[in-house]
């Protein structure tokens, strides 16, 4: 099957680099109220679109684009709010798994985070990234943004802007997380039950401590902007790299 990448960012401002500088953009369509744009990134086919904000429309976003684009691939781009101390804002993270970390059975006795499945199916907890994706990102980070910092880790997401040190401290000993954000994770399940290699790449806008908001509002665009030029980047690289 001929490679063509789905690549979604929740807002406006996460896609729109990608949209109206970097795709050669052949036609639009709209469908659950989302605006699919079909074109092409160097010699790459692909398909971008804003998904909204959350885990439930990043999932649907993510099943439309494998049920009526037939995307091979899904890289999910965008901001995130650092974990660790030593990953600052404008940094690059590339997920080497994501969790949601809304989600909780503990008072039937399983880890927070983890999904039963009924019958025979798995126990579902961390969705890996695709390690062909990821080294194609860390490729990408090396060439085009040599000088921001790049990290490697797990990636949690939950319905949740984290902005408080109590919530912060919560995701880091729990999940052992180096950044947080609200669809990645959904859009790693959806790929891992269509059997659909993805990668999850964010740029940090802000700590998620007590100051997220204010940092979030002062460093979100440019942001989303390191990200866009590392993602373009990257998927000019795929059909080269295969
Ligand atoms: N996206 C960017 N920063 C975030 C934060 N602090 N929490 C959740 N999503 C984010």
């Amino acid at each position: 099957m001929k490679t063509r990448i789905g690549i979604i960012g929740a807002m406006d401002l996460e896609i729109e680099k990608l949209t109206k500088e970097e795709m050669n953009s052949e036609n639009i369509i709209t469908k659950a109220g989302l605006r699919f744009h079909i074109g092409k990134l160097g010699d790459t086919d692909v398909v971008i679109v804003r998904s909204g904000i959350g885990k439930v429309n990043a999932a649907l976003c993510a099943q439309i684009l494998i049920d009526c684009f037939q995307v091979t691939h899904l890289i999910n781009t965008g901001i995130a709010g650092s974990l660790d101390h030593s990953i600052n804002i404008g940094d690059i993270v590339i997920g080497t798994d994501a969790m949601h970390h809304d989600l909780d059975l503990s008072p039937l006795g399983y880890d927070p985070g983890i999904l039963p499945t009924l019958g025979d199916g798995p126990v579902l907890s961390s969705f890996p990234a695709d390690p062909f994706l990821r080294s194609l990102a860390a490729r990408a980070c090396r060439d085009a943004a040599p000088d921001i910092g790049v990290h490697e880790g797990r990636i949690v997401s939950g319905d949740q802007f984290i902005s408080s040190s109590e919530q912060r401290t919560r995701l880091v000993k729990t999940f052992h997380a180096i950044c947080t954000e609200m669809e990645g994770a959904a859009i790693a399940h959806t790929a891992y039950l269509n059997d659909i290699p993805f990668v999850i790449l964010r740029a940090i806008s802000d700590k998620a401590g007590d100051e997220a908001d204010v940092e979030f509002g002062t460093f979100e665009h440019k942001a989303a902007e390191n990200c866009a030029n590392v993602l373009a980047h990257m998927v000019r690289d795929i059909s080269r790299a295969q």
